[in-house]
């Protein structure tokens, strides 16, 4: 059974009640398919499963989608119940900050500032902020994150790493549409000729991989994505498209890289990332 709990008092009650591991999986809501992923992963690897469920109002810029991001909690618990949750909390902005906004928030470091931070500044600040609250409610010994969003993941293992907070992060792949579109919840904002243009960021990630493959250097990777990019259905919007390192540093010239794009469609900002192996050099 799937209990749900509002505020930070009914989670402590129904938390002291799980023994055993407790993995957790944090959403902002409108859960899909990756999400279900990542459900999966946490019922296989913890004895019990908690879900979050808050659209964190800190993460989200003055001119960004706060109002407008899918609220679907009736759905989300279908979800949740359906994948085997022992427990979901979903509580109130009140509930999260009722002091209102935290003058404190978590400072994400250098990388905070590029790729997505460079494109929404505080916004790590604010991912962090509320990752590391809720590891501090829900008391997990794992907590699962998407791929898909491959510097938060990166950010959140290094905060862990660098402040020692005893939870094990574990990544869990990217769940994609059959024609490559990674699974997101901005996704729904897509209309029919947008849901098209999309494809170019997968497109980008493909062509990037195979010239890896094919033994070319971390040029010709690039070269090879940005023309797959530039090839696809008119209406994308290059941000970013760079190789780095798996920890998002620099780019290396020969080994396990990075290869991470975002593109305006439309209103619509999407991302992607994915792993490549650059051959070594001659
Ligand atoms: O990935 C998300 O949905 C959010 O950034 C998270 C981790 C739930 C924090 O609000």
């Amino acid at each position: 059974m799937t209990q749900v709990v509002h505020t930070r008092a009914e989670l402590a009650e129904a938390r002291a009640g799980l023994k055993g591991t407790v993995g957790v999986v944090m959403t902002m809501g409108a859960l899909h398919s990756g999400h279900e992923t990542l459900l999966r992963a946490a019922r296989e690897q913890a004895d019990h499963v908690v879900v979050t469920v808050f659209v964190n109002p800190l993460q989200f810029g003055p001119n960004e989608d706060f109002d407008r991001y899918p609220r679907t909690l009736d759905a989300d618990l279908e979800v949740c119940r359906r994948a085997g949750a022992d427990l979901v909390f979903a509580p109130s902005v009140a509930d999260m900050y009722p002091e209102g906004q935290p003058r404190v928030r978590l400072d994400p470091g250098p990388l905070g500032a590029e790729l997505e931070g460079a494109s929404r500044p505080g916004f790590f600040h604010g991912v962090l902020t509320v990752v590391l609250k809720l590891l501090q409610l829900t008391r997990p010994d794992l907590a699962f994150f998407g791929e898909k969003d491959y510097q938060q993941l990166t950010l959140v293992r290094r905060m862990t790493r660098d402040l020692d907070v005893p939870v094990e992060v574990v990544g869990v792949p990217t769940v994609r549409e059959p024609d490559g579109l990674a699974l997101s919840s901005r996704n729904r904002y897509l209309g029919e000729p947008e849901r098209a243009a999309a494809l170019s960021l997968s497109a980008a990630l493909r062509a990037g991989a195979q010239a890896a493959d094919d033994g070319l250097d971390a040029g010709a990777v690039l070269t090879a994505a940005h023309a797959a990019f530039g090839a696809g259905t008119p209406g994308a919007r290059l941000d970013y498209l760079v190789l780095t390192d798996p920890e998002l540093e620099p780019g290396p010239v020969a080994g396990p890289a990075r290869l991470v794009i975002a593109a305006w469609v439309g209103a619509t900002r999407l991302i992607d990332n994915a792993a490549i192996h650059l051959a070594p050099r001659p």
